[in-house]
């Protein structure tokens, strides 16, 4: 049935989602990555696509910006088609000088200041962890694939303008990267029950004030996106 912000018909959405968030991104890995793909939901033009990926089904569907768009895409994903895997394929931000562009991450946990989890668990500290066999199966296509891939933890902020030094303390504590939305679905996936990870590649360096052109970020986004369908068909049942 369609939900206040996915227009697809029932059974249109394949049980494992890539989940970028831009919607043109959808598009483009509907029509580079997908085969006989078609589009299935454009509420708000939050594109969203299904086809096939070695027979295996795939969808894809954009996310918007920020934890409360990501969750509420997610959560609707899980209880009204029936999504069991969600895969967010997207950008970060570097923490440290050794996190370098285009470098890419699997988030095997994330911290965060958004208050999404705490407010799901009377307000107490929720582990906000990866999947750990999507993580698995997502290493396994690196190796695999012999791409280079940092594992490790990041922070999931509701601020994209911060104010400077706001991410030294994540950064003392491990953290590698700033994004925008995982700790939120790695709550959305423990609440539903799905099973959740995200992939990001570093698109700039808040320590050096490096950043991609558009064409370099093209290059690891198509990395990110190969070893995504990896997992997502590796993990599917045959
Ligand atoms: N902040 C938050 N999200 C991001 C950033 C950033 O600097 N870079 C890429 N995604």
């Amino acid at each position: 049935m369609a939900t206040p912000h996915i227009e697809a018909e029932p059974g249109s959405i394949a049980p494992v989602v890539l989940l970028p968030g831009d919607p043109l991104r959808a598009e483009w890995i509907a029509e580079n990555h997908l085969d006989d793909a078609r589009q299935v939901t454009g509420v708000r033009n939050m594109l969203g696509f299904t086809g096939t990926v070695s027979g295996v089904p795939v969808s894809v569907m954009g996310s918007g910006m920020g934890v409360p768009s990501s969750a509420i895409y997610a959560t609707e994903l899980i209880r009204s088609y029936d999504v069991d895997r969600i895969i967010r394929v997207g950008s970060c931000g570097g923490l440290r000088s050794d996190v370098t562009l285009n470098q890419l991450i699997l988030a095997i946990g994330a911290g965060t200041d958004s208050n999404i989890n705490r407010a799901r668990i009377g307000g107490h500290d929720f582990p906000a962890v990866a999947d750990f066999d999507l993580l698995a199966a997502a290493d396994e296509a690196a190796r695999r694939r012999q791409v280079e891939v940092l594992v490790g933890t990041v922070f999931t902020s509701d601020l994209f303008y911060a104010p400077d030094g706001y991410y030294d303390a994540a950064a003392v504590h491990g953290m590698l990267a700033v994004e925008m939305e995982t700790a939120g679905l790695y709550g959305v996936g423990a609440a539903e029950g799905a099973r959740m990870l995200s992939i990001l590649t570093v698109s700039d360096n808040l320590i050096t004030g490096e950043r991609l052109s558009t064409e370099d970020r093209q290059s690891g986004f198509d990395a990110m996106v190969a070893m995504a369908l990896d997992v997502a068909v590796g993990t599917s049942e045959a």
